[in-house]
């Protein structure tokens, strides 16, 4: 059942978790309309994640027969990686030809909660795999609040901006996009514990630690390994390098374009493990560490805080 109080943010709690309406109104659609295909890549996140970064590695390196990373002309130098794998939820609202008209195999996207995924993606035989990357909670909330003060600094989704107090006090009551974050990653967490050739469960602060390691195991998962021969050619490194926050971040596209979200350089800040150390004080971080290790306790699952 749909709660009806409405909140800053317009954000609606549903099974558990705060979603904007608008995507709300959408779920049944998706669930009836969308057609997948067994060779769709899905890549799941909770916003401010690692989301445009794992679309970039997902997309170039499940093309990189079609597009070479070496390529000058290659895509991501004219487009914004969200244009490259598109959130599901955002572009089904009347726009469904364009997710049909994307050649196979597709990568695609969304910040739907696990439980939320239509059948056809999770459903044993629809063939699809799912990429999810997680961030640590704080981290996640400081680039939040900071995104949201930037590419709408009058408003948030139609609201006056929070301060971070604020933002902080709705993050830790799990009133973020698609929160509690933590929950979100839990979902995910446990269906990549049960379904590993399902759902490969991928971490921000360790694809920025050890960025081949893991580039080769999404590649693996993906179905599409890196032979011997491409990696002496230098093709993950390239991988790497192009998909790099200050290559992407350096693009013209990235710095003055717009992708069908919102203006490019939005996405694209500092890229760092623990910045929220700039922003929170010691009484707020702990405040969250203790809601997200009681919420974890028990899972196997820990967040990268301190690397
Ligand atoms: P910061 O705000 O901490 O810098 P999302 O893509 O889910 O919206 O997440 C955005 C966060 O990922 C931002 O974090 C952004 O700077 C960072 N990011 C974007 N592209 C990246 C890349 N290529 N490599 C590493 N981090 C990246």
């Amino acid at each position: 059942p749909l709660e009806t109080r409405s909140l800053p943010l317009d954000l609606r709690c549903y099974n558990g978790f705060w979603v904007p309406e608008r995507i709300l109104r959408a779920i049944p659609d998706i669930h009836a309309g969308f057609e997948t295909r067994p060779s769709d890549i899905f890549l799941a996140s909770s916003p401010k994640s690692g989301t445009t970064w794992l679309k970039a590695l997902a997309f170039t390196t499940l093309n990189r027969a079609t597009y070479s990373p070496f390529d000058a002309g290659h895509p991501l130098r004219r487009c914004n990686p969200h244009d490259c794998a598109k959130f599901i939820e955002v572009h089904f609202d009347g726009v469904k030809d364009e997710l049909e008209a994307i050649p196979s195999p597709r990568v695609l996207s969304t910040h739907l909660p696990y439980s939320m995924l239509p059948e056809r993606v999770t459903g044993e035989d629809s063939g699809c795999r799912i990429v999810y990357i997680c961030r640590n909670p704080k981290d996640v909330l400081v680039s939040g609040w900071l995104h949201f003060k930037k590419v709408s600094p009058k408003s948030v989704m139609g609201v006056q901006s929070f301060t971070l107090q604020e933002a902080f006090e709705l993050f830790c009551q799990g009133r973020s996009l698609n929160g509690p974050q933590w929950q979100h990653v839990l979902q995910y967490w446990e269906e990549s514990l049960r379904r590993p050739n399902k759902v490969l469960f991928l971490k921000y602060e360790e694809i920025l630690c050890e960025p081949v390691v893991n580039l080769k195991k999404l590649a693996k998962f993906m179905g599409c390994a890196f032979e011997e021969e491409e990696e002496k050619g230098g093709v993950v490194d390239a991988i790497v390098e192009l998909c790099s926050l200050p290559t992407l971040k350096d693009m013209e596209v990235n710095k003055s374009g717009h992708n069908y979200l919102t203006k490019n350089d939005g996405f694209f800040r500092k890229g760092v493990i623990g910045d929220w150390r700039n922003h929170l004080t010691p009484d707020m971080a702990e405040k969250l560490d203790k809601i997200v290790e009681e919420a974890l306790q028990g899972s196997g699952l820990s967040f990268a805080n301190d690397l």
